[in-house]
């Protein structure tokens, strides 16, 4: 299984569990997490949800062969359906973030609403290097979240960045140095939070999405819509194959 789910109490814990490919997310992967976040909301029990992956990694985001081989093709694909679902979870999401937390592994998190992460973690958003497009509503929460400057910094220049300068940004909640820490502080918080009355939470977090959320779905649809026509682009084909090749990829030819 590469997604594990276990139950512990009213938390619904959701592990990326694909090492070997640094936990690189597949079609059949985001229908999983999909379906476990739909049935966290259905069910009065979980209370909670808990993203994590390994002490060492959290997610080098899309599988890449998937993006060439069984590309998204809109909103109804596993990815878009996945967005859908943890930006419009009724439930409070906490991660653990450590390792890699590359494209999606970012940008998930800012539909969480509390993250905890090593100090080692490599946060990267290199969507323009791979002559692709911000995703999961990214290109309207950055901006409002961090300002024009810094998500502009982290989208188009897409250089990994430090858990240090994530705090700095207010990308993360806190952090730990690397071990079970970071995990640890995540359950912990997912524990206090599964304790409190869950209308009021439910409504709490809620409100503070309310201002945006009509926004948020407008934009991921845009979103959609050109990354979709981006991933059959020539430059993209290019930034895949240069991936794959373990090579530094050449755009000087496109216009
Ligand atoms: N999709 C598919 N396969 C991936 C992958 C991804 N996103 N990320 C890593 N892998 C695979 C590698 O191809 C490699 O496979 P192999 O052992 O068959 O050659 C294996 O996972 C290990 O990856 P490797 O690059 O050797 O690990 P690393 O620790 O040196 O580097 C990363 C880790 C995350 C920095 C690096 O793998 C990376 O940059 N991955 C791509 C991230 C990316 O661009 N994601 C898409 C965002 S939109």
């Amino acid at each position: 299984m590469q997604i594990l789910t276990n139950r512990d109490g009213p938390v619904l814990r959701l592990q990326i569990n694909r090492p070997e490919k640094r936990n690189a997310l597949t079609n059949g992967m985001y229908e999983q997490m999909t379906s476990a976040l739909q049935e966290a909301d259905r069910d009065p029990a979980v209370r909670v949800v808990l993203i994590h992956g390994q002490p060492d990694g959290f997610t080098s985001g899309n599988d890449l062969q998937d993006f060439v081989h069984s590309p998204p093709v809109g909103d109804d694909s596993p990815v878009g359906r996945f967005i859908t679902a943890i930006s419009g979870a009724r439930k409070p999401l906490v991660a653990a973030v450590a390792g890699p937390a590359v494209g999606i592994g970012t940008t998930m998190l800012l539909h969480c609403d509390l993250v905890y992460a090593a100090e080692t973690t490599r946060f990267q958003l290199p969507f323009v290097n791979l002559a692709l497009l911000p995703e999961a509503g990214s290109s309207l929460l950055l901006p409002m979240q961090i300002g024009h400057l810094r998500a502009a910094e982290l989208l188009m220049l897409g250089e990994p960045f430090s858990a240090a300068k994530a705090l700095q940004y207010g990308l993360v909640t806190e952090v730990f140095a690397d071990g079970p820490a970071a995990l640890q502080a995540a359950q912990a918080a997912a524990v206090k939070l599964a304790a409190k009355p869950p209308a009021a939470l439910h409504l709490t977090k809620k409100l503070l999405k309310a201002p945006y959320a009509a926004q948020l779905a407008a934009q991921v649809g845009d979103e959609t819509r050109h990354f979709v026509e981006q991933l059959r682009s020539p430059e993209a084909a290019e930034a895949f194959k240069a991936f794959f090749e373990k090579r530094a990829p050449d755009f000087t030819q496109f216009a």
